[in-house]
């Protein structure tokens, strides 16, 4: 094995959950080893308590004259639950027909590794990098950054920089190099109906009281017209319409027709707003979705019970210029509004982030248009996100600086699901794209 691919199964044996406190041990062990690559790199890295998961930074001597690219990454992961229907361990990561398998191989620790390993590339070969370079790699993102805005506003004046880049997005097909100018925002909440001061027998008290399972099934059907729209009152008021430039465009982007959209899910058939393609669906406009819902028996056979109470988990997809506590707030005007009687409804709100939306034709996004094309041997494609990387646009509003998503990240590389992966093609092409990328910025 390459000392490269090395390097990434070492990164990937960290359990580093983020969200799980049994694992806050794997999460440290982890941003250390990486602290540890970096300076053994010959970079200046350092590690800073925040009050979560540590953040890793570090830096080549900077120069006057010279360009600061800022390169973000998440060393941390998803829960790999469920675990049995992984065919690897998550956290022993595997080499099988040219792919990397565990969790986090492609969001991000692969991705963001082929920038580093990159880097150290160019210094052992040239001696110096073409830029002045920040990494800034953070051990939160799959909770929503809770603690990094704050972070960014604490060093401010360390984290000045001409423009960053991020490999956290995706590709629309293998060999396809990707630029990406767009997320989605989001905003989450749990939404929790009681009734009764207790379970009851559904035979002895069905019928006399509300069911809040029944009522948090109506209250999440009251979400969505029969047209595939969210019915929230002005959910819609602050959405920027569709350019004909980027429907056209996108037309034309491999890997993205409805029939791949098909074909890569394996679903009956697709669902959504009408009059939109697949990917205009997931890349420029917002949604409702139930991520989790609960409430009454999940045994095996029957049980006549009459739940206590029961909830939902929600999230709402955003796009510009739609901000996550406005329509936080319309949010729960409706469910209020609409919870059916007999019950009483918490709604509490979770993590947000707000959308995204760059100019792909700007010098750094024309410099990385370039890298791309280098290092692929293939035109890159311009596309939006239907993912979402909240501190993007936090970036943007405390350190005035634009983001590259360079995504390398394939449509079936199971990210959040078992039995992720990265090909190793992917992760090579990631470092060639890397060296390529701050050669670009640099006379740019
Ligand atoms: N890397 C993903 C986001 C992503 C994946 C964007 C694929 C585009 C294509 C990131 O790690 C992620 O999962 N973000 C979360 C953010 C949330 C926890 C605030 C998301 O999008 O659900
Ligand atoms: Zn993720």
């Amino acid at each position: 094995m390459s000392p490269q691919l090395e390097d990434l199964f070492s990164f990937l044996r960290f359990a580093s959950v983020s969200t799980d406190s049994r694992h806050s041990g794997d999460v440290r062990a982890c941003a250390e080893w990486l602290r540890g690559k970096l300076s053994g790199m010959g970079l200046i890295a350092t590690l800073h308590e925040t009050p979560g998961h540590p953040v890793v930074l570090a830096k080549n001597a900077h120069l006057e004259g010279r360009r600061t690219v800022l390169i973000y990454g998440h060393y941390d992961v998803q829960p790999v639950d469920p675990l049995e229907l992984w065919t690897t361990q998550p956290f022993e990561p595997v080499l099988r027909d040219g792919k990397i398998l565990a969790r986090g191989a492609t969001d991000n620790k692969g991705q963001m590794m082929a920038h580093v390993l990159g880097v150290e590339q160019t210094l052992r070969e040239e001696g110096d990098l073409p830029v002045n370079l920040i990494f800034l790699f953070e051990g939160e993102e799959e909770i929503g950054s809770p603690n990094l805005a704050e972070f960014l506003r604490q060093h401010r004046e360390e984290l000045r920089c001409d423009v960053i880049a991020i490999s956290d997005t995706g590709m629309v097909a293998p060999g396809v190099p990707t630029l990406g100018y767009g997320l989605r925002g989001i905003v989450c909440c749990e939404v929790v109906l009681r009734g009764p001061k207790g379970d009851l027998h559904s035979g002895i008290f069905g019928g006399a009281v509300s069911n809040p399972a029944t009522a948090i099934a109506r209250l999440v059907a009251s979400l969505h017209d029969d047209h595939g729209r969210v019915a929230v009152e002005g959910f819609y008021d602050a959405v920027k319409p569709l350019e004909g430039w980027e429907r056209e465009m996108w037309a034309s982007v491999p890997g993205v027709s409805d029939a791949d959209f098909l074909d890569v899910t394996g679903a009956p058939a697709l669902f959504g707003e009408e009059a939109y393609s697949s990917a205009e669906r997931v890349w420029a406009r917002p949604t409702a979705e139930v991520n989790g819902i609960g409430g009454g028996y999940q045994g095996e056979g029957s049980k006549t019970v009459l739940p206590a109470e029961a909830f939902v988990k929600l999230s709402f997809r955003l796009v510009p210029d739609q901000d996550p506590a406005d329509i936080m707030r319309k949010v729960t005007d409706h469910l209020e509004r609409h919870c059916p009687p007999g019950v009483q409804i918490e709604v509490k709100p979770g993590h947000d982030g707000k959308p995204y939306l760059v100019d792909p034709h700007s010098k750094f996004a024309n410099a990385a248009q370039d890298a791309l094309r280098a290092s692929f041997g293939a035109e890159p494609v311009l596309i939006r996100e239907g993912g979402s990387i909240p501190i993007v646009q936090t970036f943007r509003d405390i350190l005035g600086v634009d983001t590259l998503l360079l995504g390398l990240a394939l449509a079936d590389a199971q990210v959040h699901a078992p039995n992720e992966n990265f090909p190793v093609a992917n992760f090579e092409a990631g470092i060639r794209m890397n060296r390529a990328l701050l050669v670009e910025l640099a006379k740019c």
